[in-house]
């Protein structure tokens, strides 16, 4: 991570003054008083625990970087004794006035810094803020807070929470976070597309005929049920972590890299957007399945979903942008849980080459030629290009191959979880990556409608089994729009 000298949170001595688990390292190695002492890390909650216990929950999940294992242990203890943990309420002044005086412990006489990080259900978002804004916020320095999705259910739920959230914040202080934001291959999008000539002159309806966003998962709500049953899968993973990679692909270029230029271009595709109908979305949910002498539950098998429960595990839909750009290409979505994969991609659907130059050589149905862009976010991070060449030997036969970038045999680092690079940023002020109020609301309008019909209808989605490609419904769909979901000509492609 690039750091930023003047934007770091700053202590008397130069050094950060709080830092997160994951960038322990990264923050200690940008420290050039680098002593490592003057940050801490709280852990609150109502349970009991001492700060032993903390620490060895903590180092079950600590990791290290492979370059720097030489002092992988060493560093782990030194990082481990910057942990703490303070019991309280979360609607009490008083537990979080304990919890202020305790920071000051640690922090002396010097500049603080605080960063809340918000892992908590949404029904106490707004106590918790209350109490750390008014009891323990930092008397010298900034104080920050980092708020977890579900930011509300629709327009309005959504509203009240962020006029909640401003009664003790302001906008600047809030970091909602949407950790596919994070993650490597999305931030990449941007450079892919503004830094190669040969791909930002081709984005738009001119030559994209479909843009996919495709995310599944080959496990069922296992154990989330609870909280699941209240959103579904369009609230859960297409209202924020999908649209959130429509917004940033299909932005105007952005009068640069600054958080508030491209916060305001990704405002203007959701707001150019069309607000969902009924008809172009397909809802599925999942059913027990037997395979290989295993069973793999339904949905509506887990105890804290009720029976009748018409919450979709599943919804594929086409959305559309009103703009210049982008008239007239549909942008297909589909996120399901308990399919037959577990993957998140972006796929790039081109306009046929105009002209018929090699029909029939192809040896196929497939006798126009295309390409696919695919930008395969997780797991096994790669960027490859779908072209068309000749098949070596004499006689002209046409192939399709991938002009492949796959991030494992390019780079030999690891990939940071995406919540490594968002904490680092919360800790710099750095909003890039982060929702705006605004382009939340824009969020929720285009859903709320559709949520609602849903709802006041209790549509029932279509049953697909556990480990399934999901429902047929998603073919029709995509179909209506004279597209295919995946791969463009599967049965064509080389790997
Ligand atoms: C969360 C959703 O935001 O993202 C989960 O609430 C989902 O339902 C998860 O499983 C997926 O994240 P990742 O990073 O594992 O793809």
């Amino acid at each position: 991570n690039t750091v930023k000298p003047d934007t770091l949170p700053k202590a008397e001595n130069g050094a950060p003054s709080e830092i997160t688990l994951d960038n322990f390292e990264d923050l200690s190695a940008i420290s050039k008083n680098d002593d490592s002492t003057h940050f801490t890390i709280f852990g609150y909650a109502r349970s009991k625990m001492t700060d032993a216990e903390l620490r060895h929950m903590v180092s079950k999940t600590l990791t290290c970087r492979i370059d720097k294992r030489e002092n992988c242990s060493e560093k782990m203890e030194e990082f481990l004794k910057r942990c703490f943990y303070h019991s309280g309420q979360y609607d009490s002044e008083e537990n979080f006035m304990e919890l202020d005086k305790k920071l000051k412990q640690h922090e002396g006489s010097r500049v603080s810094n605080r960063l809340f990080y918000l892992s908590i259900p949404p029904n106490i978002f707004l106590d918790v803020v209350k109490c750390a804004s008014k009891s323990a916020s930092s008397m010298n320095g900034w104080t920050r807070v980092i708020v977890e999705k579900p930011f509300g259910r629709d327009s309005e739920s959504s509203a009240a929470l962020t006029r909640g959230l401003k009664q003790y914040l302001v906008e600047d202080q809030i970091f909602r976070i949407d950790h596919y934001l994070g993650k490597e291959l999305v931030e990449n999008l941007s450079v892919l597309r503004f830094s190669n000539l040969v791909f930002e002159p081709l984005w738009s309806r001119q030559y994209i005929r479909n843009v996919q966003l495709i995310f599944s998962e080959d496990f069922g709500t296992e154990g989330r049920g609870g909280y699941f049953d209240g959103y579904g899968i369009i609230r859960d993973i297409m209202q924020n972590h999908l649209l959130q990679i429509l917004a940033l692909f299909a932005m105007e270029t952005p009068i640069s890299l600054e958080a508030e230029d491209i916060r305001n271009e990704k405002v203007k595709v959701l707001r150019s957007m069309k607000p969902l109908q009924l008809e172009d979305v397909v809802m599925g949910q999942y059913k027990s399945h037997t395979k290989g002498g295993m069973t793999y539950p339904g949905y509506t098998d887990d105890k804290t979903v009720p029976k009748d429960s018409v919450t979709p595990t599943f919804a594929a839909a086409a959305l559309f942008i009103n703009n210049a750009r982008w008239d007239g290409v549909p942008f297909l979505m589909k996120a399901g849980k308990a399919l037959h994969t577990k993957r998140a991609e972006i796929r790039v659907q081109f306009r046929h080459v105009p002209g018929n130059l090699y029909k029939g050589s192809f040896g196929t149905d497939l006798d126009r030629a295309t390409n696919e862009l695919v930008i395969r976010v997780q797991p096994d991070e790669a960027i490859y290009l779908k072209i068309n060449n000749k098949i070596p030997g004499l006689g002209m036969r046409l192939d399709r191959s991938n002009l492949n970038l796959h991030y494992a045999a390019r780079y030999s680092k690891e990939i940071p979880d995406a919540y490594e690079r968002l904490l680092l940023d919360a800790i710099e002020g750095e909003r890039r990556l982060f929702i705006r109020s605004d382009e939340l609301d824009a969020a929720w309008s285009l859903f709320t409608p559709l949520l609602k019909e849903l709802e006041e209808k209790r549509i029932a989605p279509e049953l697909y089994p556990y480990g399934s490609r999901g429902p047929v419904g998603a073919h029709y769909l995509a179909a209506k729009y004279n597209v295919r979901w995946g791969d463009l000509s599967a049965e064509h492609y080389k790997a």
